[in-house]
């Protein structure tokens, strides 16, 4: 399917869950955010539906996000009856990779193709500090899992404050080389404000190229994580609202006053 400004959109990010088991600086308040109610949240049906109904219209890829995607109940059965939907060629998850260790192969199993995980540095101390509470080894065990799991290509997401030049997004790049993985660094943004810049190595972030729509947790359809435009399904069917949001998408992201990552799903 094609927009107003003739891009093709082949690629939805579904979000599962507004959860999540850390807390980093650049994405939650300490005390965490007002989280959805359960009765808002889609059912793995509904959601099912959503993505048969997007692969219908055009869409052949589908990364899973959240939140954290792993904290939700189920979530292993759920990718196995994405990956059984005729249509879709690339399957992906984005993850912390705390729970990793323990999903990785089944997650594989299920028909994930690829992972991307979130390391902003290599150091336990600091990583504590960003993540609020995370426990870096826990990712390092994540990471080993995916690929003894045959997961490819793992890619590494990893937010700079200012350039991919500091410090840790270098320790990173090194770790990333010796470890066969690839890295791709995001700028750290900031969604009211409107400043978002091209992530380097990746295709987040450059307008003119978008081929993306989103579906958050509570079933809005967001053509754009840099604008308010949100169409709920329940409100106006799947089809009408996957519908609206590719007529609204706007040429190019400016601001988004209503909603954040962790419940955009990045
Ligand atoms: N800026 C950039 N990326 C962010 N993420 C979350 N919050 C931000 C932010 N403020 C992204 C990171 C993380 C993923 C889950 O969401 O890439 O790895
Ligand atoms: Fe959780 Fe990811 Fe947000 Fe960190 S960036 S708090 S891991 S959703």
């Amino acid at each position: 399917m094609y927009d107003r400004y003739n891009r093709s959109i082949s690629y939805l990010r579904v979000s599962v869950t507004d959860r999540c088991n850390l807390r980093c600086s650049y994405c939650m308040p300490e005390d965490g955010v007002q989280l959805l109610k359960h009765s808002d949240i889609l059912s793995y049906e509904e959601i099912l539906e959503v993505i048969t109904e997007a692969v219908k219209m055009g869409i052949s890829k589908v990364r899973i996000t959240g939140g954290e995607p792993l904290v939700r109940k189920g979530i292993v059965s759920f990718v196995n009856r994405v990956a059984a939907i005729e249509g879709i060629l690339d399957l992906g998850l984005t993850t912390n990779g705390i729970l990793l260790a323990g999903f990785a192969g089944d997650l594989a199993q299920a028909g994930l193709h690829r992972i991307n995980i979130s390391l902003d540095t290599l150091d336990p101390g600091k990583y504590r500090e960003i993540t609020r509470e995370g426990d870096i080894l826990k990712v390092f065990e994540g990471i080993d899992a995916a690929k003894k799991a045959g997961l490819f290509p793992i890619k590494i997401n990893c937010v700079v404050r200012n350039s991919s030049g500091e410090p840790d997004a270098r320790s990173v790049k090194e770790f990333c080389i010796t470890n066969g993985l690839e890295v791709r660094f995001i700028h750290e943004m900031s969604l009211a404000d409107g400043c978002f810049t091209i992530v380097e190595n990746g295709h987040g972030g450059d307008c003119r190229n978008c081929n993306r729509l989103r579906l958050t947790a509570n079933g809005l359809i967001r053509p754009c994580l840099f604008n308010d435009a949100q169409f709920s399904i329940r409100e106006y069917g799947i089809r009408k609202a996957l519908e609206m949001a590719l007529e609204m998408k706007p040429e190019r992201g400016t601001v988004n006053t209503n909603g954040g990552f962790h419940n955009i799903g990045g």
